[in-house]
């Protein structure tokens, strides 16, 4: 039915950061307030779609009608990830933290008044890379660029490289005070095989619905 082009079909989402422990109150993590990645989970759902929403640490609402995992690591994120297949489309919007600490310290670090502690780190799993290589693939598997220069030429070599069906590239450069990050709204590209489309700016949950929208187009039988 028109009003549910999803119906039937299982829609797997990842949203916000991950933490990265160093010690028990010390972390590392990526800027993402997570609500761009929750508004697709909301569109989703309301297209109809079975949704599971697997989310690193944020302070948002879980959308009605989605399957809601909370994580901490990306390690965590992946484990949620594989745990949560089979899907049909999986939308990778978390902005995961490339590296972790390679080693946790089980009591908290002290300043002793000598050199800084050396933080080495550990290359974490690349999530969407590792979807787009699995048994289980989702049958369209879209990936999320956030660019800061150079936005889809970027975003093209990013879709070659991790394999993914699309990437919806953003453009985070420019003065904090109207960065899309935590922000309300969002201006993106879409990169598919064919080409690139270009959405204005507008509300993050317009990008949402947007998407979703040609999700559905995407996985409908093409009526000849
Ligand atoms: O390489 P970059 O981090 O810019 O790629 C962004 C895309 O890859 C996003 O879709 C993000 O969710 C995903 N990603 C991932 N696992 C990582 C790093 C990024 O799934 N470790």
């Amino acid at each position: 039915p028109a009003h549910r082009p999803l119906y039937g079909r299982h829609v797997l989402v990842t949203a916000g950061p991950t933490h990265e422990p160093i010690d028990p109150v010390r972390y590392i993590a990526n800027r993402s307030s997570g609500k761009q990645g929750f508004a697709i989970a909301a569109a989703a759902a309301a297209a109809g779609a079975r949704v599971t929403l697997i989310a690193g640490p944020v302070t948002l609402e879980t959308p009605s009608g989605v399957e809601r995992i909370d994580v901490e690591s990306a390690r965590e994120m992946a484990d949620a990830v594989n745990g949560a297949l089979p899907a049909d489309v999986a939308v990778m919007v978390a902005a995961v933290a490339d590296w972790r600490s390679k080693d946790f310290a089980a009591q908290k670090m002290k300043k002793r008044g000598t050199a800084p502690p050396a933080l080495l780190l550990a290359e974490n799993p690349d999530i969407l890379a590792g979807l787009a290589v699995a048994r289980q693939r989702p049958r369209l598997l879209i990936g999320f660029a956030a660019e800061t220069e150079n936005v889809i030429a970027n975003a093209k070599a990013k879709r070659e490289r991790k394999g993914a069906d699309w990437i919806v590239a953003n453009d985070v450069s420019g003065p904090r005070e109207d960065s899309v990050m935590g922000g309300e709204s969002n201006a993106v590209h879409v990169i598919t095989a064919g080409g690139v489309e270009t959405l204005e700016q507008m509300p993050k949950s317009a990008v949402a619905r947007a998407l979703v929208e040609r999700i559905a187009r995407e996985l409908e039988p093409k009526d000849e």
